[in-house]
């Protein structure tokens, strides 16, 4: 391999889309280019998932339509959780495919590239008891005004679904000073916004002396000069304690979010899945977040048709909606994963049922979203502009709360407001998004 094109993809979540950015930044720093299509490319990589079946099926359908390429001298490499997943099989799957790596041996891939291009095949870096991958000097951010900075790798949860913890292995926490060092490097490039990434970020516990917990991180990251948005994800309830709200109703950097995870309803179900809480104790943290200053939005993640969720189960859930008014969620298929413990549970739901459950609890769920959105209506709010709809000429916020709200600009006199803060009145609202127009 002597000229140096390369494509990437990237499925599955924002610890994924960060990854990317490093082995993105890693590959230009070696010359590297990269380029719009798996054609044009002679280094071909998919950075996978494999929360859920059809996510990992994804990887194995490109890599199929690239089969005759083998051997034509384009290279083919997998990363991230299929990688550290299925690990050498791939090879077999794949035969076209040279490399398979996990995202837990990032910091060596200049070793494994200088390999690859001296015609090395079948290499891979799928060990997870290995040095920290959180600060490559290379990152390349897609976005220049929002950025994302791992503070915890990995997780020590079990749940009985999940196949994070035999992906990323478990849990290791960034120091304190090095996530501060970042943010403050990140704020001095002109960045305002700050997404702090983690599959738990509520367990974070610098490993310095300092030993802060998140809610002092995130406190901190919130009054770091220049910064005037900071995010995080993902949130475990078990882990989310009282102390993380009240930084954020004292910091007014810190974003009207949470994003936390519930997945079910009925307490049956949530201890089939080791879930670690009762709904009551989520119901606690809900109230810490209703009772606050600021008003929180409040988003989770909902499974389906976990094994042996019986209608009742389901009800439970939908009750759960009622009782929260979630502004948004996600909701997902139970979908059976290599090595959990789940697998071997009985009383799978048939697929038809699962899907039934899943239009049940959206259709639920629009009507919340679009009573909830529709409180905004005459409201002004602070956005972050974030893009453009040339078409409809009209401006991608993003509010505070999390919500994209689509808005004119008066005086729009081809001025690029990317990146801007503004103030915008809510003048009409949707399921899943606002209207509205600037104010001056
Ligand atoms: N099947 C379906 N959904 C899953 N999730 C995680 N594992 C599975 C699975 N096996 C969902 C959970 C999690 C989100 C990221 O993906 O809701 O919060
Ligand atoms: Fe997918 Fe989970 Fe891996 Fe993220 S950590 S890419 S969601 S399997």
């Amino acid at each position: 391999m002597t000229a140096k094109t390369f494509y990437i993809e990237t499925f599955g979540c924002q610890m994924n889309v960060h990854d990317s950015e490093k082995v993105i930044g890693t590959l230009l720093s070696r010359g590297y280019v990269q380029v719009e299509t798996a054609e044009a490319a002679e280094l071909v990589l998919y950075n996978t998932c494999s929360i859920r079946d059809k996510a990992e099926q994804k990887v194995f359908s490109r890599l199929q339509q690239f089969k005759r390429e083998a051997g034509k001298g384009k290279v083919f490499g997998v990363l991230g959780c299929v990688a550290q997943q299925e690990g050498e099989k791939i090879f077999e799957r794949a035969p076209h495919v040279s490399l398979v790596a996990g995202s837990a041996s990032y910091t060596k891939l200049p070793e494994m590239l200088v390999q690859l291009e001296a015609g090395g095949r079948r290499l891979t870096g799928l060990s997870l008891d290995t040095d920290e991958t959180f600060d490559t000097p290379f990152t390349r951010r897609d976005n220049p005004h929002r950025a994302y900075i791992t503070i915890i790798e990995g997780c020590d949860k079990s749940c009985a679904y999940c196949v994070v913890p035999f992906t990323r292995g478990p849990e290791r926490s960034r120091t304190s000073a090095s996530v501060m060092d970042e943010a403050r490097r990140l704020a001095e490039k002109g960045y305002t916004e700050i997404q702090l990434l983690g599959q738990n970020v509520n367990s974070y516990r610098d490993p310095s002396p300092a030993g802060w917990d998140f809610a002092t991180l995130l406190e901190r990251v919130g009054e770091v000069p220049g910064i005037r948005r900071v995010r995080f994800t993902t949130s475990h309830p078990r882990d989310f304690v009282k102390p993380i709200v009240d930084v954020i109703d004292r910091n007014p950097a810190l974003c009207d979010h949470v994003h936390l995870p519930v997945q079910s309803g009925s307490d049956k179900v949530l201890s089939a899945m080791d879930r670690l809480y009762t709904r009551d104790e989520y119901m606690r943290r809900i109230q810490w977040l209703k009772g606050a200053r600021r008003s929180i939005a409040i988003t989770t993640d909902i499974i389906v048709g976990f094994p042996g969720e019986t209608e009742a189960d389901f009800n439970q859930t939908l009750a759960l909606l009622d009782e929260v008014q979630y502004d948004s969620l996600f909701s997902f298929k139970y979908s059976p994963r290599p090595n959990t413990s789940a697998l071997h549970l009985g009383d799978q739901i048939p697929e038809e049922e699962k899907t039934r459950r899943l239009m049940v609890l959206q259709e639920r769920q629009r009507a919340i979203q679009i009573r909830r959105n529709s409180e905004a209506v005459g409201m002004v709010q602070e956005v972050l502009v974030e893009g453009k709809n040339q078409a409809l000429g009209q401006w991608i916020g993003r509010t505070s709360q999390n919500r994209t709200l689509n808005f004119t600009h008066a005086t729009d006199n081809g001025e690029n407001l990317m990146g801007r803060y503004l103030d915008v009145r809510v003048t009409r609202a949707g399921p899943n998004s606002l209207v509205g127009e600037s104010v001056m």
